[in-house]
């Protein structure tokens, strides 16, 4: 973290869990936990049908509600997509795009993920962009070209003003989900890739203000080392997410 240039961000990925009536309940256990943490941002990205309950159980507290999709256009043939305007409807702020599970089963590809985070930008929302590599490609050595074409790509056409409502997960593949995590080491260089490609595309100023995630099995036990380092400006979280108790325990290592 390096919180005198930039926001540290804890986000809640709820992938496909949680009823409204179980959101419910777990923003009003975790509410208290996190109340008053304010050297972070706490947000919770949760399936569409949840947003509601969600944002009715945060109301009086600092906790954002995002979403974890949105299509690119504004409306139209899209069975079983939302757009970014009637994510803004429902007063929805922050939407992650390009998630790992999204590109892996939906045929999401850095096009695509471009065109939804331009449209989301455009809409007026704030981007939690994921990229990382798969573990073939760490393997073969070639992490630093993956996560450096992914940044040029989905970010291709987004401006430096608009930069400032990007926030970037770098996310290796083979750590979502899996208990396996990037050492510290590995996070901080990566992210200090990230953070090198974004002075490329932007200069430094800019790219020193980007807010760079660190996500992929982040849990109560590792949080405090990933977090020291000063390219890793916050968590995108899954599993421990779902678990007030731990993701208390994150937002604690971020303070
Ligand atoms: P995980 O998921 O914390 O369960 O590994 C992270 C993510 O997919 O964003």
């Amino acid at each position: 973290m390096n919180p005198s240039k930039r926001r540290t961000v804890i986000a809640g990925n709820w992938k496909m869990n949680f009823t409204p009536a179980e959101a419910t309940a777990f923003i009003n256990e975790v509410k208290p936990l996190v109340a008053g943490k304010n050297n972070c941002d706490v947000i919770f990205c949760a399936p569409y049908v949840t947003i509601a309950a969600a944002q009715e159980a945060a109301k009086g507290s600092d906790i954002k509600i995002g979403a974890e999709n949105v299509h690119f256009a504004e409306k139209g043939a899209y069975t079983g997509e939302v757009s970014a305007q009637m994510l803004t409807a429902c007063g929805v702020e922050y939407v992650i795009i390009g998630h790992s599970e999204r590109r892996q089963y939906f045929g999401e590809t850095d096009e695509t993920v471009n065109l939804r985070t331009k449209a989301a930008l455009a809409a007026g929302m704030k981007v939690i962009l994921c990229l990382g590599e798969v573990k073939d490609e760490r393997l073969n050595g070639i992490t630093n070209e993956v996560v450096s074409m992914q940044t040029k790509l989905d970010l291709k056409d987004v401006s430096a003003e608009q930069m400032k409502n990007v926030i970037i997960a770098y996310e290796p593949v083979w750590a979502i989900g899996t208990g396996l995590t990037a050492t510290p080491e590995q996070a901080e260089e990566t992210c200090g890739v990230i953070r090198d490609v974004l002075t490329s595309m932007y200069g430094a100023e800019v790219a020193e203000g980007v807010t760079i995630q660190y996500g992929g099995s982040m849990n109560e036990k590792n949080a405090a080392e990933l977090l020291a380092k000063p390219n890793v400006d916050g968590g995108l979280i899954g599993g421990a997410s779902l678990v007030a108790e731990k993701f208390k325990a994150i937002v604690d290592a971020a303070q």
